[in-house]
Parts: C-alpha cells; structure tokens; sequence
C-alpha cells in the first residue's frame, strides 16, 4: 500500500505514520466496527469522490444496526472525505476507508462505555482485482464457506466483524490458485463475493440476485441504473452455481472491484471465457460516470 500524508482521526489531520491505536483497542478484540470503501477518481476535472452522500449514509446506517454511538456528526464526517483528499497531494485514482471503531477504555463484551472513535484513511489504489481482470476476467470459485447467514448476523451493515467470513474465502479461493470467491447463502444460491456482488447474463437478461444475502451495494444499483437505461431487461432473482456455469457472461460489481468479468466457475469456463457484450458494455457506460464524462450523473460526484 503506498503511504499518503495525513488521517483523519477525530477531526485532526494526523501524520501518516502516527495514525496510531492502543492494543486494547475494543474492536480489535470483539470485532464491533463499521466501515466503508469509497473511491475517488481523477477525473478531466480533477479528483471527485463518487457516491459520497450513499457511502456516508451506509455508514450511519451500519453504525445504527450494530449500536454505534457515532461520536462524529454525520456532515462534518462527510466533509471529512474532502479535506483529506485536499491535504494530501494524490496523482492516481484513490481509495477511501472511513471507519468508526470503539477504542480504548473499556474492555467486556458489552461496548456501549467504550470510547467511540472515527478515522479516514486515504490511499491511492489500482484495480482491486488487477487491470487484466477488469479486461480479460478472473478465475472464480464456490467457496465452501457460506456467506454470514441472517440469521445469526446483519447484512445492512458493513460492520467489521462480517469481514472474517469474506477473508476466509478469499483465502480459500487464493490459496487454490483462484482469484476470487463466490459465497453461497445458506439454502445454497448464490449470495455475493468476498466484496462483491454477481450478475449473470442469459439470453439477452441481465440477472442479480436480491439483496437479501448481500450488501446493499452501491456499485450494484448504478450498474442496474445503466442497464435500464439502455432498455436491458433486468431480473432479481435467486441464481444457483450451476445457472452461473452455464451463463453467457459473469461479472462482480463493488467499488473496490468496479465492474470485473468473471470468467470462470469452479473450472467451468463462463461463455467464450473472455469479458462479455454486455459486461464491456456496462463496465464502459460505469467508467464513464465514475470519471465524469456522462453529464446526467455529475451529481454523483463530490468535486475535490
Ligand atoms: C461483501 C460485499 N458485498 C458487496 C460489496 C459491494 O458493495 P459496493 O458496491 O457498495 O461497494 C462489497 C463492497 O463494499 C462487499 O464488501
């Protein structure tokens, strides 16, 4: 990861290096904590933050459901973004992680004495799943663990302690010399990715499953947006993994991993095995709002 100058922490821009916890950190020992992932793009007009209001509201959101305090109000949080990008000097596309945290003071498992704490890391950062993902696809595998079932943890909220299932596959899926891992829900459909969600293609419909064994993801809705607007027939719906074996193309949304084809399955080649018709299609029209060059959604951009 390459450093930056500063952190935001608590309102006080900190020095890269100094941006420091104590080891009785309270999530760091029972995993209470929420965050987002949000990336700024240079754009013709400079770097501009996508979908700020929708991160920040998903924050808030998280924090609500797993009973965080927030000790940062929600506008100067949101302003928060735009001063660290001002105060560091960034050349490339950037990646941001707000996170609100429960520090130290208190330790238990009962948090609400904990020390509530927010901080903004900033951090220039390529294609999550590489550049020729984004252009020739990656090798996907059904992970034999089962994304956080509803049962027993919550969806809505990207919350810190819902990631030991995501790295648990992602490890999984790396260590048997795939790229990325496709959880199941637990009656068995497909749920989302390590930190994405599906689509499939068949027969000319574009088809993600409902989000209710997923997040509600960000990239997900503009993606489905842009498909409507080209008069692509869309379905929500339930996918299993042998649908997706037999789909003519794949791909994973998320805004770390933007639009990525996917292009195989559990060693099933998806389609001809390259980006589809209408994934390039998508991931072009996505590119073009992320980067400003469609004018009907520059208000999905927070200029720096
Ligand atoms: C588990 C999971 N699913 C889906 C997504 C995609 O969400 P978004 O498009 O809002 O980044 C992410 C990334 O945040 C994620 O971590």
């Amino acid at each position: 990861m390459e450093k930056a100058k500063y952190i935001w922490m608590d309102g006080e821009l900190v020095n890269w290096d100094e941006a420091k916890v104590h080891v009785l950190t309270h999530t760091l020992h029972y995993g209470n904590g929420v965050f987002e992932g949000t990336r700024a793009y240079q754009t013709d007009d400079g770097l501009a933050i996508f979908k700020l209001q929708e991160h920040t509201k998903r924050l808030y959101n998280s924090a609500k459901i797993t009973a965080i305090k927030p000790n940062i109000d929600y506008d100067i949080l949101k302003n928060a973004h735009i001063e660290l990008l001002q105060a560091n000097d960034f050349k490339a596309n950037v990646y941001l992680r707000p996170l609100i945290y429960l520090g130290y003071g208190q330790m238990g498992v009962h948090h609400v004495k904990a020390p509530v704490h927010t901080m903004i890391a900033a951090w220039e950062w390529g294609a999550y799943l590489g550049d020729d993902g984004l252009e020739n696809g990656i090798r996907v595998m059904t992970s034999s663990i089962m994304r956080n079932p509803v049962k027993s943890t919550f969806g809505k909220a990207k919350a810190v302690a819902n990631y030991l299932n995501s790295q648990m596959a992602k490890y999984e899926a790396i260590a048997s010399g795939f790229q990325e891992a496709l959880l199941l829900d637990d009656s068995g459909f497909a749920a989302e990715g390590s930190g994405e969600c599906l689509f499939i293609v068949r027969d000319g419909k574009l088809i993600s499953p409902p989000n209710d064994n997923s997040l509600e993801s960000i990239t997900q809705d503009t993606v489905l947006l842009l498909a409507s607007e080209m008069g692509i027939e869309i379905e929500r719906r339930n996918i299993t993994r042998d649908e997706i074996y037999i789909s003519d193309e794949a791909f994973f949304t998320g805004t770390a991993a933007e639009v990525t084809p996917i292009n195989s399955l559990d060693h099933r080649v998806i389609g001809d095995g390259k980006r589809g018709e209408m994934t390039k299609k998508l991931q072009s029209a996505y590119f073009d709002v992320v980067y400003g060059r469609n004018d009907k959604y520059k208000d999905y951009l927070t200029y720096i």
